[in-house]
């Protein structure tokens, strides 16, 4: 499986590491440097089989260079994944995030990297010590910009602006309904973001504590996860996983309108299709969250003070509403035109 999947793959080269210690597969996914070095997350879990690791380093590795493209950041997409085949932790942990620090530094600035699913700015702290200068989103104590999740949770507040101005003709969140599924890191925040805003929020989570968090907050109602498509809401928010959005889910779903931070929502280039047939407006999800990866390489490799990165990640709005513009005048799905923006871009460069 591997050897398809990378012969056939459009990306520029996978770098493999397999630490027999630990059992742990390491890609590191590098799509596109022809904006600039590859930038993305390291992602961390447990997969089924190596190949899956594999697959879903390249999915969002390329879902990193279209996310600099549209925002015209140069940059290009890169993406780690650290495949674990059993739960690690303590020292184990530390153990292996170092000997990943080491095979990122060794590639000497090809690949420059922060936190994802599975991993936190703690982590970043530690992969730091063997993989400086190429490590990003560390803890402000550590001298990071922090997480990235608190920027990424600003971009798309800017992306449902974009949205409810398409919708409505005005970008404010007053009294619209957002349905965010997945309160962690981005979601979370993104609930405090659009309460602020006047907005009535629910939110589904699959994890029990992180439901208690919000139940009994004014202006947040929860839902259950597995009812989460079927919920009348404005605008469904993704801020959990990827391919939620597929031949199953789009049936049911009873929104106007969809814009997340997950990765890679759509299951298949069809489900944009889907979508637009149903009328449901979707953001595409590399255009609406690329607030963390933006700011955090801003702050801590380019020297921006935070109001130049709020105001950068503040674009996302614009982005989004430009590419609503092209889908109408192309008659495409957003999801098109957003490839065609970013392909567009990296043509030029
Ligand atoms: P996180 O791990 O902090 O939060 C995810 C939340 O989703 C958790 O509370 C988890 O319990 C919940 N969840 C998991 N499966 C669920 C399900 N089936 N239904 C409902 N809730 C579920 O992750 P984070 O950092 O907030 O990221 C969320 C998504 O946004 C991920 O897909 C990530 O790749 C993407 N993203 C994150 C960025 C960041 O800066 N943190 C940047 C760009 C994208
Ligand atoms: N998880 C981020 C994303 O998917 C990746 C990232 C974070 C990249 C921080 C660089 C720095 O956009």
């Amino acid at each position: 499986m591997i050897e398809t999947l990378i012969s056939r793959w459009d990306g520029e080269s996978v770098i493999t590491k397999y630490d027999r210690d630990f059992r742990a597969w390491i890609f590191i996914a590098i799509h596109s440097t022809v904006l600039g070095p590859a930038a993305g997350g390291t992602r961390m879990k447990i997969y089924g089989a190596p190949g899956e690791a594999l697959l879903d380093a390249m999915r969002l590795a390329e879902g990193m260079t279209l996310k600099y493209a549209v925002a015209d950041f140069p940059r290009g997409g890169g993406k780690a994944v650290i495949g674990l085949t059993s739960e690690l932790d303590g020292d184990d942990r530390i153990e292996l995030l170092k000997r990943y620090g080491t095979l990122v530094r060794s590639l000497r600035g090809a690949f420059l990297t922060g936190p994802d699913v599975g991993t936190t700015s703690e982590d970043m702290d530690i992969i730091h010590r063997t993989g400086s200068p190429y490590i990003f989103s560390r803890t402000a104590e550590s001298g990071g910009a922090g997480s990235s999740g608190y920027y990424t949770a600003i971009g798309v507040y800017h992306g449902l602006r974009a949205v409810c101005r398409s919708l409505y003709g005005d970008p404010s969140l007053k009294d619209r309904t957002i349905l965010i599924q997945g309160a962690g890191s981005v979601g979370g925040r993104l609930v405090d973001l659009a309460l602020k805003d006047g907005a009535r929020v629910s939110i589904s989570d699959v994890d029990a504590a992180t439901v208690d968090r919000f139940s009994g907050r004014q202006g947040v109602s929860t839902i259950a996860s597995d009812a989460v498509y079927d919920v009348e809401c404005d605008i469904f928010s993704p801020c959990a996983m990827g391919s939620v959005l597929n031949e199953r889910t789009i049936p049911r779903l009873r929104c106007r309108a969809i814009a997340g931070a997950a990765n890679n929502q759509l299951e298949s280039e069809t489900d944009a299709k889907r979508l637009k047939m149903r009328g449901i407006l979707y953001a595409p999800d590399f255009a609406v969250n690329i607030g963390g990866a933006m700011a955090v390489t801003g702050i801590e490799g380019m020297g921006w003070p935070e109001e130049r990165a709020l105001q950068e990640v503040a674009r996302v709005e614009e982005t989004v509403t430009r590419i609503f513009e092209i889908s109408t005048a192309e008659g495409i799905t957003t999801d098109a035109a957003a490839r065609m923006l970013a392909r567009e871009r990296l043509g030029k460069a």
